[in-house]
């Protein structure tokens, strides 16, 4: 017997333990030494064991996600309240998830960072990804959406661009504000969620303390097969907290998880974390009285006008058992939809709904949704099989197990038989074509969100602009200056009034030696962050 496994045996206590196995079954006799000639080497190519376990190591990590890399999740499930404010739910929607007061449905979240790498500290400022996936009676329904509940966006065609500019520059590999300002200047879309941004908003204090929203618009369609439009909204029952650049910087000295060891800790002291569930109605219409778009993600509803009705509550109340099998291989998807839901025409839901799965099938493998975590709760019995690390089908509940295709006359799975719900069937009449939409209103709803801000609010959005600003072209300057004075007189003359200060000391600081930028805590997108 090797010497390091005596060691371990003195150190064994009381406890039953189980005997370790190699992936094949078999006990494992030695798993400290590999097999060698003489006790000095060389190795031996039969190490089955030691080959098994090294080249299964070398294949631990899949490709992380493009974008939303950095997160945490957990388990629990949805209560719904049969109802939609005061009014029976079923007058706007037959999906079942909503239908029956107190009935629960089990679902998971996970919460995201966008722009960072798999363990980029948790205290960046960034929108948070918010999504979940019920595993509904009907089958899965995912809700993919971020905390401020709308988007820098709204075409689906910049969203590469967007990435490319908001991560690090593919030559150093040093992130740098210019990127995202360059683009977001351009993108004048933006400046609302910019105003969120760098606000206390950008950086929630922890996943539990936030707001979540799908953001894009949807559809929900009723047994009669009409159709009206819905936004759905999150509410923390503990709160909205955020954080000032001040705190995340010091929490980011010593913590870059903070984020995902709260969520964990809450869950394992029984803190169950809950939020209710809110939606927004309104007619499916062109809306001429309204001054945007009512399908651009660029834009809140106003409450006065589409006011939130409670529809139920979320509880996470299990931590998951295996954080890669659970959590990073989960895969949302915005086109994961039940029956009594449809897809408005907003165009980003719309690029979005193929960009999940697609990535999906590459970073997770082409039969991602046989994985436990991805896996409906109703019985798939589909056509769609093989591909690599497959799984058997339950052919068994078919009657002929040989005809894996459809339509037939001697057996298999075949479509639904009876009568199918009343069909929603919207009606287009319009010249196929690449435009821009006709309200994009871009600076109205950013002067309201600045306006509504509490003074400390507003002082942090400045501070933070103005540092991320100053060391960026002049011309990207200017035409940032230009937006929120758009916006806002006072934001445009405030912003122009901090760049010059931060330049101002940035410039001593140069004289002084310091290495400009760094020194003044400058990194992604502003001071610190
Ligand atoms: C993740 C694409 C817009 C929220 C992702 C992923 C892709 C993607 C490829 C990685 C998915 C994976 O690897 O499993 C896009 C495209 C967009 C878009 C093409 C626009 C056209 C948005 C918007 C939101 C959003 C507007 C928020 C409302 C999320 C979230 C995740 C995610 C929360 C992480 C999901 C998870 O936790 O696994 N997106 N996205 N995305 N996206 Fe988007």
């Amino acid at each position: 017997m090797a010497e390091n496994k005596d060691k371990n045996a003195s150190n064994e206590q009381d406890v039953k333990r189980e005997t370790l196995t190699t992936r094949q079954g078999r006990p494992v006799a030695d798993n400290q030494n590999i097999r060698t000639i003489g006790d000095r080497g060389p190795a031996t190519l039969e190490n089955y064991h030691f080959i098994e376990k090294i080249s299964h190591f070398d294949r631990e990590e899949v490709p992380e996600r493009v974008v939303h890399a950095r997160g945490s999740g957990a388990f629990g499930y949805f209560e719904t309240y049969g109802k939609v404010g005061d009014e029976p739910v079923e007058k706007y929607t037959r999906a079942k998830v909503f239908s029956g007061a107190g009935k629960k449905t089990p679902l998971m979240v996970r919460f995201s960072t966008v722009a960072g790498s798999k363990d980029s500290p948790e205290t960046d400022r960034d929108p948070r990804g918010f999504a979940i996936k019920m595993y509904t009676e009907d089958g899965n329904w995912d809700l993919v959406g971020n905390n401020l509940k709308i988007f820098f966006i709204r075409d689906a065609m910049k969203f590469p661009d967007m990435i490319h500019a908001f991560k690090a520059d593919p030559v150093s590999n040093v992130p740098n504000p210019q990127r995202m300002f360059d683009f977001v200047s351009r993108s004048p879309e933006a400046t609302h969620m910019i105003t969120f941004l760098f606000s206390p908003w950008g950086i929630p204090a922890t996943y539990r303390h936030m707001q979540g929203s799908g953001v894009n618009t949807y559809k929900w369609v009723n047994d009669k097969g009409e159709a009206v439009l819905v936004k759905y909204h999150w509410e923390p029952k503990s709160g909205i907290r955020n954080l000032t650049q001040e705190e995340a910087s010091s929490i980011q000295a010593k913590n870059v998880s903070h984020a995902t060891q709260d969520l964990y800790e809450a869950i394992e002291r029984e803190d169950y974390p809950e939020w209710e569930l809110f939606v927004q109605i309104m007619e499916d219409d062109y809306h001429p009285e309204l001054d945007f778009d009512p399908l651009d993600d660029t834009k809140l509803w106003p409450e006065d006008k589409f006011p939130w009705l409670p529809v139920g509550r979320m509880v996470l109340d299990r931590n998951p058992v295996d954080f890669h099998a659970e959590i990073e291989q989960a895969a949302f998807g915005t086109g994961v939809l039940v029956d009594g839901m449809d897809f408005s025409d907003d165009k980003m839901l719309q690029g979005r709904t193929f960009s999940y799965s697609d990535t999906q099938r590459y970073r997770v493998g082409a039969n991602y949704l046989k994985l436990p975590v991805n896996a409906p709760k109703p019985t798939v019995r589909s056509n769609q099989h093989r591909g690599q690390m497959d799984i058997p089908d339950p052919r068994e509940s078919t009657d002929n197990p040989h005809i894996n295709y459809e339509p037939s006359m001697i057996g298999g799975y075949q479509e639904v038989s009876e009568e199918e719900p009343a069909q929603h069937r919207p009606t287009y009449n319009a010249a196929a074509m690449s435009a821009p939409i006709d309200r994009p209103n871009n600076y109205g709803q950013a002067g309201d969100t600045y306006r509504s801000f509490e003074d400390w609010e507003r002082d942090e959005l400045i501070e933070n602009l103005s540092g991320a600003l100053a060391i960026c072209d002049k011309r990207i300057q200017d035409a940032m200056i230009g937006h929120f004075s758009q916006a806002d007189e006072d934001y445009g003359r405030l912003v122009k009034e901090g760049i010059e200060q931060k330049m101002k000391q940035l410039q001593e600081d140069k004289t002084e030696n310091k290495v400009p930028g760094r020194d003044a805590g400058i990194s992604k997108y502003g001071e610190g962050s």
